[in-house]
């Protein structure tokens, strides 16, 4: 008999940074809202924002700022950033796709194991379709159903019990600090997405997609 390609049942993808790189289309829109209130951003900070939710990393922003905002303020101000968002994403396209991203969903769908997808953007219904990869998942998390975000659990557990594998049975792939400790507290195989000295939990590092080998983790 052959032996199965993977020791694991499912997949679980990030998406930003693993599949797309949206990190940049963030990066403007962030900076122009944090200069609006007279806050220094720059691609370090933003580096401290990727895996990070919508009102989390602008509450990490809001607190260089000189005053105190109400929590009204606070959403008007995160609408103020998505909409900027979604304008900057409005004309992505398959060419968008990160190198080898593709390519390793196909390698996890011949394995036959489930695939899913745990991603805090509200906005990755609409950025898995403008990448016309939306039906190669089996299971999305819709981000307005989690409460906690990343480094909590949350996220990675609802796509393994929707997907119906054991946590201890998944390998998440994440390029963010929070999402690799997402993917640890939650009990599964971390393969982390960039330099090994940056995502120091997880299990195995690559630098991108293309280095994806199913049956070596
Ligand atoms: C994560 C990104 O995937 O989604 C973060 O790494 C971003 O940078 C977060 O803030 C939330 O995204 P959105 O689309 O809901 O504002
Ligand atoms: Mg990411």
């Amino acid at each position: 008999m052959n032996q199965p390609l993977s020791r694991f049942k499912a997949v679980i993808f990030d998406l930003d940074g693993v599949i797309t790189d949206t990190a940049h289309y963030h990066y403007l829109a962030w900076k122009q809202l944090a200069e609006s209130q007279g806050v220094h951003f720059d691609h370090e900070f933003n580096e401290s924002l990727k895996g990070i939710d919508r009102m989390g990393s602008l509450d990490l922003i809001l607190a260089s700022a000189s005053r105190q905002y109400t929590p009204e303020e606070k959403l008007a101000l995160a609408d103020v950033k998505n909409r900027h968002y979604q304008e900057l994403i409005s004309t992505m396209s398959a060419a968008d796709l990160l190198p080898g991203a593709v390519a390793a969903l196909d390698t996890v769908r011949a394995a036959g194991l489930r695939i899913g997808l745990a991603s805090v953007s509200k906005n990755a219904f609409t950025v898995l379709g403008r990448l016309g990869i939306t039906d190669k998942f089996d299971y999305v998390v819709d981000a307005a159903t989690i409460a906690r975000g990343k480094p909590d659990p949350e996220i990675f557990l609802r796509a393994a019990h929707e997907l119906g594998v054991a946590p201890a049975d998944c390998l998440g792939v994440e390029d963010a600090v929070a999402g690799v400790a997402a993917i640890k507290a939650a009990g599964m195989f971390a393969l982390g997405i960039g330099h090994p000295f940056v995502l120091t939990e997880a299990d195995v590092v690559i630098t991108s997609l293309k280095e994806f080998n199913l049956a070596a983790y």
